[in-house]
């Protein structure tokens, strides 16, 4: 794991994007995992930003996302769909035709499970997974006592997690309790992997996530296992770390992040 704090929010969705682009420059039909969640709007923005005044091209991009609600039609606002079209697909020139959710709507669930990940497998598996943090430390929605091997499957949302994507419905009691979600060994298998935590709240359990014990109660923990995972954090994100001199040692002396620091200074 290697892991960047960043001054601010800004800072460190900046450093994402600055990720994200480049590995799209460097292979243009990249296979992109996408996230949704508060924490990644800022991120996309700053990619159709890109898009906009760069000339970044995702026209060849292929994009998978974690999850995605069951029982929601695509056209709900609180759906992945809507809210992937909403902040990130409408913004940039993909093919709507290369970018691919779990489909929550599937007569057979798992017929549907097994097929994305069949999908996954047949463009190659997926070149940079972006990540967030649930409260309870998921990945994806895969919620505490997921199998660290775990594939994509239906899944049970816990409590918590009901209680803060809820508040993101018009009508909290519109949000489905069961989603379908990339497995945690899906996820691993992943040729890279940036996970992206802001804000104070998320602290607690990124401290766990990176210092902890690797465990499936906090399934973002399984990342300490992945050869190539970046953690990026803004300051109130880092806060309980143990760590962070060396962390902050590590970032300022390390060649791979050479690029993205002299971008940090203009
Ligand atoms: C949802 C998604 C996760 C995401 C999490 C964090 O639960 N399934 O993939 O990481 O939200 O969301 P936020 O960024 O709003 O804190």
């Amino acid at each position: 794991m290697e892991i960047a704090i960043r001054p601010d929010t800004e800072a460190a969705c900046s450093l994402v994007a600055a990720i994200i682009a480049k590995a799209v420059r460097a292979k243009p039909d990249l296979v992109l995992g996408l996230a949704t969640g508060r924490t990644m709007e800022r991120l996309y923005a700053r990619l159709a930003e890109m898009h906009r005044d760069e000339g970044l091209d995702f026209s060849r991009c292929r994009t998978f996302n974690l999850d995605e609600y069951i029982g929601l039609p695509v056209e709900h606002p609180g759906s992945y769909r809507y809210y992937m079209n909403q902040n990130l697909f409408n913004h940039i020139n993909i093919d709507p035709a290369n970018t691919f959710l779990p489909d929550g709507m599937a007569a057979d669930i798992k017929a549907g499970c097994a097929a994305y990940e069949d999908k996954i497998a047949g463009c190659g598996g997926i070149d940079l997974q972006l990540l967030g943090i649930g409260a309870d430390g998921h990945i994806g929605f895969n919620e505490p006592l997921s199998a660290l091997r775990s594939r994509t499957r239906d899944k049970t949302l816990a409590e918590p997690t009901v209680k803060v994507n809820s508040t993101l419905f018009d009508n909290p009691d519109d949000m489905p309790r069961r989603a379908i979600t990339m497995g945690v060994g899906t996820i691993l298998d992943a040729r890279s992997a940036v996970l992206l935590a802001t804000g104070k709240s998320k602290a607690g359990i990124i401290a766990q996530a990176v210092e902890g014990p690797v465990t499936s109660m906090v399934t973002a923990s399984a990342l300490q296992f992945h050869p190539r995972c970046r953690v990026i954090l803004d300051e109130d994100a880092a806060t309980e770390l143990r760590h962070q001199d060396y962390y902050r040692w590590v970032f300022e002396q390390d060649p791979d992040w050479a690029e993205y620091r002299a971008a940090a200074q203009g």
